[in-house]
């Protein structure tokens, strides 16, 4: 009897499928990204003989066009890379802060924070995509420049039909408070519809200069000059010569494993990896994972390692070029053993006894995430960001592309909640050429040397831990990737002291969370993840069905 029942359940647990979703398959390259012209312009590239990381300068380009809030030129961002034969580095073209950048510069006389982090001609680090991709294509590319900028030149002048996401975007007042801004994405003062075909003449024209000269043009030439002058005609911060200054920077991924596997991803000045590295760390002698996903088990564990990784973010970490950051102390095997000690197996360790501060969301986020991958075994996970939705709003005129509003990500002022309600110390403060603290996460997992998943999202802060789960949800959950994509995600960063969840977990679930000590509210969505998975093979893209992402192969 007693082996009758075991051999039943063990025959429902093979027969029933865990969870349904399907990646999209492919042999030879896959591209996953959150708008599908801009994934369609990084199958061209691939289909035409170019490798991941030619893809990826074209998805880059593309969703510059077709990805207004987040796809830019007059952003920055990470690019982690992965070579067929092993070799790993990251792509640093972060937003750098202007010569003239102080500490307070976002405080008015009274020493109270002004919103100019966060909106106009004052908001905007210098900008590093242009440069950022051109170095991808130099060091690491196969096909010449201009045809990688081409499919973005295409849909600029041609224009595309917008998605319903996409026009939605466009609606509302943040974009028409700039006359260059509101002339741009609106046409003749009326907002697009969904269905209309938007085209961008400006942005075409500066794409094609960027595909003759790169960042010869962007940095030097007439987009750098006109750029300067808008810039001073509105008492803006960015000069001429903080345009000549741009300077990627290729730096060492950090490494370190989990259960076996090798976790690749981003070194400071993100947070992401040491964050993720921290929390794998946390995790992994717990047991947490036999609560079984989704479980309140597991979401407690987890909470408790994100609320340690955040104090610790907020209060150490900053450009480790300006400041010296424990990256050693934070990932020391001995001190994780007394993070883990510290986790209470049923109760929420109040934040108050971890670190102190407040939140309160200001801004629509959006970033964008995307994966590339070729059957040679190059990889680009690449994540790049205006930083809150539309940058700073501001359209340099005659250029056709949105600037950035990063400096934002700097603290602004110590003990206040920035965009995101993080509240940061001295390590992250304003100074000139400083690069802002990120949470942008691109990361490649490796089993046995080999490519086993890559992956990243946007989601400011919440970056961190959507990555996270998603890397246990296949290596601890066994779920396809596209099941670990979908599955219902949770955030917390410390302060506030809630536990944020998506509609996926069940009420009883939540119960026990808040009967064991958490404060659970319901957020909407959390992230867009962009992934892939190495499959005996096959590359398995999964695209995030919370936004309009696609993934296509060949
Ligand atoms: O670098 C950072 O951490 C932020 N600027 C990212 C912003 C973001 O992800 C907005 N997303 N949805």
């Amino acid at each position: 009897m007693g082996m009758r029942r075991i051999s039943i359940l063990l025959l429902l647990a093979y027969a029933i499928p865990t969870w349904a979703a399907q990646p999209v398959r492919a042999r030879h390259g896959m591209v996953v990204t959150r708008e599908t012209h801009a994934t369609q312009a990084g199958l061209k590239i691939l289909e035409s003989g170019g490798n991941a990381i030619d893809a990826a300068v074209a998805v880059g380009f593309a969703l510059a066009v077709t990805h207004s809030s987040a796809g830019n030129l007059g952003g920055g961002g990470f690019m982690l890379v992965r070579l067929a034969d092993g070799r790993t580095t990251f792509i640093d073209f972060r937003e750098r802060a202007p010569e003239s950048a102080s500490h307070d510069m976002y405080l008015d006389a009274g020493g109270k924070l002004t919103r100019d982090s966060l909106t106009g001609y004052r908001a905007s680090g210098i900008p590093g995509t242009v440069a950022g991709l051109e170095f991808a294509a130099k060091h690491f590319g196969t096909r010449p420049w201009a045809e990688l900028v081409q499919p973005a030149i295409e849909l600029a002048a041609k224009g595309f039909p917008l998605s319903y996401a996409q026009a939605n975007g466009l609606r509302g007042g943040a974009l028409s408070a700039f006359p260059e801004t509101k002339r741009v994405f609106q046409r003749d003062g009326k907002f697009y519809e969904p269905g209309d075909v938007f085209m961008q003449p400006d942005l075409a024209k500066t794409l094609s200069r960027i595909a003759q000269s790169g960042s010869q043009d962007f940095y030097h030439g007439e987009t750098a000059r006109m750029l300067a002058d808008d810039m001073k005609a509105h008492d803006g911060t960015i000069t001429l010569a903080d345009m000549e200054g741009y300077k990627v920077i290729e730096r060492k991924p950090l490494t370190g494993k989990y259960r076996g596997y090798d976790i690749v991803t981003a070194p400071p000045p993100s947070s992401g990896g040491v964050g993720i590295l921290q929390m794998l760390g946390v995790l992994e002698g717990t047991g947490y994972e036999k609560g079984g996903a989704g479980s309140a088990q597991v979401v407690h564990y987890m909470t408790e390692a994100m609320r340690r990784f955040f104090a610790d973010r907020n209060q150490w970490m900053g450009d480790p070029d300006f400041v010296k950051v424990p990256v050693k102390g934070m990932l020391d095997p001995e001190y994780i053993k007394k993070l883990r000690a510290s986790i209470d197996p049923e109760r929420a360790t109040p934040s108050s006894e971890v670190k102190a501060g407040v939140f309160t969301g200001r801004e629509s986020f959006e970033t964008t995430h995307f994966t590339v991958a070729d059957e040679a075994g190059n990889i680009a996970s690449m994540t790049y960001t205006l930083n809150g939705g539309y940058g700073s709003h501001v359209t340099a005129a005659g250029l056709g592309f949105l600037l950035n509003n990063e400096m934002d990500d700097f603290t602004a002022k110590p003990g206040e909640p920035n965009g995101y309600g993080l509240v940061q110390g001295e390590a992250n403060s304003i100074a000139p050429h400083k690069t802002p603290l990120s949470a942008m996460t691109p990361t490649i997992v490796l089993k046995d040397g080999k490519p086993f998943l890559a992956l990243g999202s946007p989601g400011g802060p919440t970056i961190i831990n959507s990555v996270l789960e998603v890397i246990v949800n296949v290596i601890d959950f066994n779920m396809n990737v596209q099941d670990a994509v979908n599955w219902p995600r949770f955030h917390h960063q410390n302060l506030p002291d809630d536990l944020r969840v998506e509609a996926g977990y069940s009420p009883d679930t939540v119960a026990i969370l808040e009967k064991n000590g958490y404060t659970v509210r319901r957020v909407g969505s959390q992230g867009e993840v962009a992934a892939i998975r190495f499959n005996n093979g096959w590359l398995e893209g999964a695209p995030d069905p919370r936004t309009e992402g696609t993934a296509a192969g060949r």
